[in-house]
C-alpha cells in the first residue's frame, strides 16, 4: 500500500474518497468527526497544488436521487474548515458537465453529489468507476469507515488510477492494529441500530472472549428465543441469523441484556419505566438498557485487557435513553485496558458526552472497524495493495 504520507503528488487532479456519512438531524450535522478526520489529507494535497474532488456517500438512498440524502447539505460544514478555499458543489458525480466544470473552474476543492444515487456504486460497477476516475490523475482513499464495502468508489476505481492511502486511513489502520491480536480477556460490545452487524458476530467470536449485546441487535436475539419485544426494532433476517448463532457452541460468549427502559410513545419526554428482558408489553418499545444490564456489563469489562465497542447501547440522542451509553463510556475511561470505540454514532456519543479523551482510539469506522478487527482484509485496503503492484510509479 502507498501511504500518501510518504509521497509527494503535485499539480494533479485527485479523486479523494472520503466518508462523510455523518449523523444528521433536520439537515444539521450532529458530529463532524468524519469531516475533521480528512482535513490533514486535504491540506496536504492543497499544499502541493492539487485539485481535489471530494467524493462520499451519505446514508442509504438505494441507488435513487433523494433530496434528503444530498451531499449539498454537507457543504457549509466542510467549507468552515477551509475558509480560504471556495468549495464548489457539483450536482452529480459523473458526466461530461461535471468533468468540464472541474477542468475549467479555478476552485481547488469540489464536492460531488452522493455516490449512492447510482446503484452502480454499490454494485462495484467497473464502467461507473471508470466514469468517476476519468477526470483525475490519482486516487486517494481517506475513507476507512467505508473500506469494508467493495463499492465502485472504494474498490473498482483503483483499477484506473495510481492509488494512495490517505492520512486518516493510515492512522486508523495503525491504531486498530493495537487490538488485532488482542491481549485477553478481550471483550466486544456491539450495539447500534444497523441490524446487518449481526453478520459480524460469527467473526467476532474468533477474537472476543465475550460479546456484550445492546442496541437493536438485542431484540433479534430475544425474538430468536421467542421472547416478545413489543414495538422494539428488529427484522426477520436478523432473527434468522440470531437463531443460527444461538445454536453454535460460541453462544455462551454472548451476554444479552437483562432489563430495558421502555416507553409507549416515541418522544423525548414521554413516560418511561424499567422492565425485565422478558416483560416487554406489546405496546412498549425498549429504548435503552436497564441498570441491571449496565451492572453486568461492567462486571465483565472490569476484567478485560482489550475492549472493542461499536454501536450505542440505547437511543442516546434523547437524554432519557442515553444512560447505558454514557455510563459504559465513562466506565471504559476508568480502566487500564486498551479501549477501541468505533462507528459514526458511537463516536458522536463519546464526543457529545465528553468521554472520547479517555479512550485509546475512537475510530470513524463502525462496520469497517469490526471487520478489520475480526481479521478480515477489507476490500478497500486489498484494492490499494493490488494497485501498488499494478501501477508502478517512476
Ligand atoms: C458507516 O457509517 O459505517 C459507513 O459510512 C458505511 O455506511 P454503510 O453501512 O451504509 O455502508
Amino acid at each position: 500500500m502507498r501511504p500518501l504520507s510518504q509521497y509527494i503528488i503535485s499539480n494533479q487532479t485527485i479523486f479523494l474518497r472520503v466518508d462523510y456519512n455523518v449523523p444528521l438531524k433536520n439537515h444539521i450535522i450532529q458530529d463532524t468527526t468524519k469531516i475533521k478526520s480528512s482535513i490533514k489529507t486535504i491540506n496536504y494535497l492543497l499544499k502541493h497544488h492539487n485539485k481535489i474532488i471530494l467524493a462520499t456517500h451519505l446514508g442509504r438512498p438505494d441507488g435513487k436521487f433523494q433530496k434528503e440524502f444530498s451531499t449539498a447539505q454537507l457543504l457549509p460544514s466542510i467549507q468552515e474548515y477551509f475558509p480560504k478555499e471556495k468549495i464548489t458543489f457539483l450536482p452529480d458525480c459523473i458526466g461530461k458537465n461535471i468533468h468540464s466544470t472541474i477542468q475549467k473552474s479555478s476552485s481547488k476543492i469540489f464536492l460531488l453529489e452522493n455516490l449512492r444515487f447510482y446503484k452502480e456504486e454499490e454494485q462495484n460497477n467497473t464502467h461507473f468507476a471508470h466514469s468517476l476516475a476519468s477526470v483525475s490523475n490519482s486516487y486517494v482513499n481517506d475513507a476507512f469507515a467505508v473500506s469494508h464495502r467493495a463499492h465502485a468508489s472504494v474498490h473498482s476505481i483503483t483499477q484506473f488510477l495510481p492509488s494512495y492511502a490517505g492520512f486518516q486511513l493510515e492512522t486508523e489502520i495503525n491504531q486498530l492494529k493495537l487490538a488485532l491480536n488482542p491481549k485477553r480477556p478481550c471483550i466486544w460490545i456491539i450495539g447500534g441500530a444497523k441490524l446487518d452487524k449481526i453478520n459480524l458476530i460469527n467473526q467476532a467470536f474468533k477474537k472476543a472472549d465475550y460479546i456484550l449485546i445492546g442496541g437493536a441487535l438485542s431484540f433479534a436475539f430475544l425474538r430468536a428465543k421467542n421472547i416478545p419485544i413489543g414495538q422494539s426494532k428488529t427484522d426477520t433476517k436478523s432473527i434468522t441469523i440470531a437463531k443460527t448463532i444461538l445454536k453454535t457452541k460460541y453462544a455462551k460468549k454472548l451476554i444479552l441484556p437483562q432489563d430495558f427502559i421502555v416507553t409507549q410513545t416515541m418522544s423525548p419526554a414521554a413516560k418511561s419505566s424499567f422492565v425485565k428482558y422478558n416483560e416487554i408489553q406489546p405496546n412498549q418499545i425498549a429504548l435503552d438498557l436497564g441498570p441491571e444490564t449496565i451492572k453486568i456489563f461492567k462486571h465483565f469489562l472490569r476484567k478485560a485487557y482489550t475492549i472493542v465497542w461499536n454501536g450505542p447501547l440505547g437511543y442516546y440522542e434523547w437524554a432519557k435513553y442515553a444512560t447505558a451509553t454514557k455510563e459504559i463510556g465513562r466506565f471504559l475511561g476508568t480502566l487500564t485496558a486498551t479501549t477501541i470505540v468505533g462507528g459514526g454514532e458511537t463516536a458522536d456519543a463519546m464526543h457529545k458526552f465528553h468521554l472520547a479523551y479517555n479512550l485509546t482510539h475512537v475510530s470513524t469506522g463502525g462496520g469497517a472497524s469490526l471487520e478489520f478487527l475480526s481479521g478480515k482484509i477489507l476490500p478497500g485496503i486489498q484494492a490499494l495493495h493490488d494497485n501498488e503492484k499494478k501501477f508502478k510509479l517512476k
